[in-house]
């Protein structure tokens, strides 16, 4: 399978006066297209800083990140495309606006991905229709399940066809059946739309559809992440 995003061993230090914290110590991680990778970890052990640095939303400190075999490490106008263009985020607050109904949410995020007038119309609808959710497209996000709102996220960070999706505890807010049906959903995107899709973390289930499962603790990915 051929990678499409990499974190080379990656390092990220905190400082604060005089205090440094070392979070992430050398972390390498990748992700194919159509793969599902698990990251787990205790609290405080830097997975949604590595999520983070691979979406290019947060610097390292060392290490590379590279996106379809290309380095962007350094490269500003690479990693803003990457942002806009490569990578899409769920979240485990989902995130809404509000005022905005489940499809304005959508139309929103693709305007800042460039994405503007018609064209992003229908890519906004394909997106709801591709989380079964073209009937609940004008609701807003108060009359919306915790279920349903997650699956507008979803559909926000599939629009304008990026190639990874990074999930940050995407079902930590949901019962456990609902939470079973967002990760179904996650795995028939990565298989039908061939997508990368890492997942973070502390919930068992997210195992059933994991093609890889990787730990990471104190800011190392555990040795037997290796093996499997
Ligand atoms: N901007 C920052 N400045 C200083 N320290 C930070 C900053 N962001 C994160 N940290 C520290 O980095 C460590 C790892 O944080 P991170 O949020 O990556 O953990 P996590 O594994 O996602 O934890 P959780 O499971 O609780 O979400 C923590 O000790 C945190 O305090
Ligand atoms: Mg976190």
């Amino acid at each position: 399978m051929k990678k499409v995003l990499e974190a080379r061993a990656v390092r990220k230090t905190f400082e604060e006066g005089t205090q440094r914290v070392e979070v992430l110590r050398g972390v390498s991680l990748d992700v194919s297209r159509g793969e599902i990778v698990s990251l787990e970890g205790p609290s405080g052990s830097g997975k949604t800083t590595l999520l983070s640095i691979m979406g290019c939303i947060l610097t390292p400190s060392a290490g590379e990140i590279h996106i379809g075999g290309e380095r962007i490490s350094g490269n500003e106008r690479a990693l803003r495309d990457a942002r806009r263009k490569s990578i899409g985020f769920v979240f485990q607050q989902f995130n809404l606006f509000p005022a905005l109904t489940a499809r304005e949410n959508i139309l929103y995020a693709l305007g800042i991905k460039g994405h503007k007038g018609a064209k992003g119309e229908v890519e906004a609808d394909r997106v709801l229709d591709a989380v079964g959710l073209s009937d609940r497209k004008h609701f807003l996000p108060r009359d919306l399940s915790g279920g349903q709102k997650q699956r507008v996220a979803i559909a926000r960070a599939l629009a304008g066809s990026p190639d990874v999706l990074l999930a940050d505890e995407p079902t930590a807010n949901l019962d456990s059946v609902v939470g079973v049906q967002i990760l179904d959903l996650f795995r028939d995107l990565a298989r039908s739309e061939n997508k990368g899709l890492i997942i973070v973390t502390h919930d068992p289930k997210v195992r059933r559809v994991a093609d890889r499962v990787t730990g990471i603790a104190d800011g190392l990915i555990l040795p037997e992440a290796h093996a499997a």
